[in-house]
């Protein structure tokens, strides 16, 4: 009664001094939005429905330009340039043209950085520290609000596990709770505390939902997902990302066994908005509506608009069939109006939490200000230490011993700077990045004598640079070569029918073998790799990633041995392209992994598993300890493992905790990632980790209509390589 009253007494104030209640700051949001949705026409209604491009769209996936004259009151623009000075102009024209003044939402795709671009999310996750990486998307939500952009297109957190896909660089890997906790880091990172703080930018899950299972890592294919693999694997990220409080999703362009994900009631209604309570909004993939009819569920745009507004996607991005067609479906009333009503209110709660409608403009630095801060490019450095992979070290070939001299910096990525950058990179500059090269520079000044050849290209067939290679290494104590991926090869639309090298990197790696002289190889690539050739030529082998524009310096660190590397593999690296799909939490099946009926042909066993990363120390584990043997289903089971730095060198190490049901009602995955932590140990000191299992959160599985079910028996913790037995009760 009393809010009714205070809210009555606001309108009374407002109407008698003329300011309509939206615009009065102090009002209520909701208060807000129902008073603005009450004023606007259907056509203005719509118009927030849209969002159009603004600036240069060098996007090649993406067909399409902005529009040569943009109407004062569209909903949202995707802003290309990197200036607030043009933002605010378009701003302007629609806070003082429109009749209602609403603020225009920017958006765009900043995944892993803004201009300090730091690693790529697959990169991220093997540094298993989120709190390392909510710092660095703070970073880029505040160099992407000083550029005019207020909603950014990330997290992607689609399960991956064909590498085979070039998306697999944009997510966390291959497992649900991993791209759940880096995903929530993500938006923590990006949206600060609240909305409104003044470098807070509005996250996007993406891409809702299944993506992650294009067929046979084709993009953009069908992916065939069953209800239960729906709940069990691919929903876990978006429930949990959803309840840190993303504000919006981004419809994915795929189908979940023949039903369009942008066209999906079930997932964007009943679970995203009934189950979940979502208040934000969904905006639709670039032209995701339109390709409704590519994909054979609407005959013409028209149907296509239809489908997607009646499933739950508010927002149409690009392809304009909102704007041609809600008029028309409302009119014919297969569009309610309280439904268009509520898709408006579900984006201009996002616009008055982000407080554009009081503070619509941004702050115009100059560039030097905005960019590339000493400590955002610190931030990026340590992101890319912590998410090195040392992925072999025979003979202790790694680091460098203090009496070598020679050193041979042999490959296509050696000296390059445009790939480390990684793909999504789009206001990243290749002078931004420090190269491996000159990361080795440094860090061996007046240390190592430094040979450089770069020996052939990342592909082709011209060996014409082998003998030169071939000649440097001669003349070296240790061939340093690297190698991987062009940033083109990964991100959208950027499958690969092998996850091998081109041959040419191979034969060069095989042609400065006969040197006899130890061989460090280097990778930058955006998936696993198949290394089964290389694995055995190498006597250490680096994964690096693509680390954006801190690279040189934390991979020569390594090298030095002033960086120990501490990453582990978010995702597994198969044996061979063959082995796809191979992850670490297949389900159980009727013949035990590994055991019978894999291949004839090639070891059943991946190259690297998922968790897989050498340090320079020894970390010894003590015998994990469990608080109980059995436990009730409302009671906690506490357990501790000591961890002891036996090396002679100080080292982080992550612990991942797992947990097997080995009789369910259903197969349940070999194991499950349900808790990790990491720590730095000091040489000769020992920490403690614990692990509180919580039987609901941590040991039930869901069913296929996403109820949570909670067994008693026999359960196993792994960890490291424990296996520990325990009984849940009733
Ligand atoms: C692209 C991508 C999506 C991106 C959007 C806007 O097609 O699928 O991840 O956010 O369009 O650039």
């Amino acid at each position: 009664m009393k809010n009714l009253l205070l809210l009555l007494f606001i309108v009374l104030v407002q109407y008698s001094f003329g300011q309509p209640l939206y615009k009065d700051k102090k009002a209520p949001v909701e208060s807000r939005i129902n008073d603005l949705v009450k004023r606007m026409t259907l056509e203005e209604k719509i118009l927030q429905l849209n969002q159009y491009t603004l600036g240069i769209n060098r996007n090649v996936n993406n067909i399409g330009e902005e529009l040569k004259s943009l109407p004062a009151g569209i909903g949202s623009l995707i802003y290309f340039n990197a200036d607030p000075v043009k933002r605010n102009d378009v701003q302007r024209k629609a806070m003082e043209e429109s009749r209602l003044g609403i603020p225009i939402l920017f958006g765009f795709d900043v995944i892993h950085g803004f201009r300090t671009i730091y690693p790529i999310s697959l990169a991220q996750a093997c540094s298993w520290n989120p709190a390392l990486v909510t710092q660095n998307c703070s970073v880029a939500a505040k160099e992407a609000v000083l550029s005019g952009v207020d909603w950014t297109f990330s997290p992607m957190i689609d399960v991956a596990r064909d590498p085979r896909w070039g998306r697999v660089a944009e997510g966390y890997g291959e497992d649900p709770y991993t791209n759940a906790v880096f995903g929530v880091a993500t938006v923590k990172g990006y949206q600060g505390k609240k909305l409104s703080d003044p470098y807070s930018v509005a996250a996007c899950l993406k891409h809702y939902i299944g993506y992650g299972m294009s067929e046979g890592g084709r993009d953009y294919r069908s992916a065939d997902i069953s209800a239960q693999s729906l709940w069990e694997t691919y929903i876990p990220p978006y429930e949990a990302c959803v309840k840190a409080g993303a504000a919006t999703l981004m419809s994915a362009f795929n189908d979940i066994s023949g039903v369009p994900a942008t066209a999906n009631r079930y997932t964007l209604t009943e679970i995203l908005k009934k189950r979940w309570a979502h208040d934000g909004f969904v905006v639709s993939d670039w032209n995701a509506i339109e390709q409704l009819i590519a994909q054979g569920v609407a005959k013409d745009k028209k149907e296509a608009g239809l489908k997607a507004f009646l499933a739950g996607v508010e927002m149409d991005m690009k392809d304009n069939i909102y704007f041609e067609n809600l008029k028309q479906l409302v009119a014919e009333k297969k569009i309610p109006m309280s439904l268009v009503d509520e898709s408006v209110a579900r984006i201009l709660r996002v616009k008055f939490r982000l407080g554009l409608f009081d503070e619509p403009y941004a702050t115009v630095l100059d560039e030097k200000d905005r960019y590339l801060q000493p400590e955002s490019k610190a931030l990026a450095a340590r992101l890319t230490e912590e998410s090195i992979v040392l992925l072999k070290n025979t003979n202790k070939t790694l680091p460098f011993a203090a009496s070598l001299q020679k050193l041979a910096v042999i490959g296509p990525m050696a000296k390059d700077k445009e790939n480390l950058l990684g793909s999504w990179a789009q206001n990243g500059k290749a002078t931004d990045v420090e190269s491996i090269y000159e990361g080795l520079e440094k860090e061996f000044k007046n240390k190592l004598q430094l040979s450089y050849a770069k020996g052939g290209d990342f592909d082709g067939l011209d060996e014409s640079g082998f003998q030169e290679a071939i000649a440097v290494a001669g003349q070296s104590d240790v061939i340093l070569v690297c190698l991987g991926e062009k940033n083109s090869w990964s991100g959208e639309s950027a499958s690969r029918s092998t996850i091998a090298l081109p041959g040419i990197q191979e034969k060069l790696v095989v042609a400065l073998k006969k040197t006899g002289k130890p061989i460090v190889l280097v990778l930058s690539n955006g998936r696993p790799l198949e290394l089964v050739r290389l694995e055995s030529i190498a006597d250490a082998i680096i994964e690096l990633w693509q680390p954006g524009v801190a690279g040189g310096t934390p991979l020569a660190g390594v090298l030095s041995g002033r960086v120990n590397p501490s990453g582990k593999l978010s995702i597994t690296f198969p044996l061979t392209t063959g082995q796809i799909p191979t992850y670490y939490n297949m389900r159980q099946s009727s013949r035990p992994f590994g055991k019978m009926g894999d291949y004839q042909d090639i070891s059943t066993e991946p190259l690297y598993w998922f968790g897989h990363g050498l340090s320079y120390t020894t970390f010894t584990y003590s015998s994990a300890k469990l608080s109980s043997a059995r436990i009730k289903k409302n009671q906690q089971l506490t357990v501790e493992v000591t961890v002891t730095n036996t090396g002679a060198v100080k080292g982080k190490e992550a612990v991942l905790w797992y947990i097997s049901d080995p009789a369910a009602s259903i197969s349940r995955p070999m194991k499950e990632l349900k808790f990790f932590e990491k720590k730095e140990i000091n040489a000769g000191e020992k920490m403690v980790y614990r692990f509180e299992i919580d039987p609901m959160r941590d040991l039930s599985f869901t069913d296929a209509t996403g109820k949570r079910i909670l067994e008693t028996g026999d359960f196993f913790i792994h960890i490291n390589d424990q296996k520990l037995k325990f009984e849940l009760t009733d």
